[in-house]
């Protein structure tokens, strides 16, 4: 067996789209974290297919750009991705992160943006691709939840991982409350994802993203989201 070649990541600049579907709550997770200083970007854009996705009014209220294409004109992905990627390239876009954008990419827009196309997804990959991901975590019987960041490959919530964090899950939890705290958490970490990618220094060693070359160190495992217990159940 071969082993991979260690391979550092270009460092890309820091223009960020935001893909989304809907709610847009890990959108402001990013803009806020943009204005607090917390994470050096500007969101150069905010692409929804989907004209009622509540992120589009977040967007607009922080004076970002906007644009909705629903994939329903299109013949197919790649035609649809091929529009994507031009109107990021108008934008001047360096990394796309998708945030509940609901859409498998193809090779036209990944080929465009190599290594910089990252993804949030409410669970420990691998564990729960998919849709309502905490709800199957529950479902499943885990005690301990989490979310995901990773760099986007064609395959449904499968690229390599770049930042993870751990949720507890209570005896008194509902799909709700279990969703709510993983969510509490990713709007921790796809901020601090975004800017250990930006930050440069990031290595690839087949599937694994090596942190220890970033600018800014990370820990290799995110601290396990506090003992809180859901309010309401008792
Ligand atoms: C988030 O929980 C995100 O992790 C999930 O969709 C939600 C979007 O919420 N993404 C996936 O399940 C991707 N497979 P938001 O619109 O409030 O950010």
């Amino acid at each position: 067996m071969t082993t991979p070649i260690v391979r550092t990541l270009p460092k890309p600049g820091r223009r960020l789209a935001v893909l989304i579907s809907g709610r847009g709550s890990n959108l402001r997770a990013i803009l806020d974290a943009i204005r607090t200083g917390a994470l050096n970007a500007e969101v150069g854009l905010v692409f929804s297919n989907r004209r009622q996705a509540k992120g589009l009014r977040t967007a607009k209220r922080y004076g970002v750009p906007t644009a909705v294409l629903s994939h329903r004109a299109f013949r197919n992905r790649r035609a649809y991705d091929a529009r994507i990627v031009k109107l990021l390239r108008e934008h001047r876009v360096d990394v796309v992160c998708l945030a509940g954008f609901m859409r498998i990419v193809s090779p036209v827009l990944l080929d465009a943006f190599p290594d910089r196309v990252l993804n949030i997804h409410p669970s420990l990959l691998p564990a729960f691709q998919g849709l309502d991901a905490s709800c199957q975590a529950l479902d499943y019987g885990v005690r301990i939840a989490g979310c995901t960041v990773h760099f986007v490959d064609e395959t449904l919530d499968s690229g390599p991982v770049l930042l993870q964090a751990a949720v507890r899950v209570h005896d008194e939890d509902t799909h709700e409350t279990l969703a709510q705290r993983i969510l509490s958490v990713e709007h921790e970490i796809y901020p601090r994802a975004i800017g250990l990618l930006l930050d440069g220094g990031l290595r690839r060693h087949g599937r694994r993203v090596l942190l220890s070359g970033a600018a800014e160190r990370a820990p290799a495992d995110m601290p396990t989201e506090s003992g809180r217990r859901p309010t309401h159940a008792r």
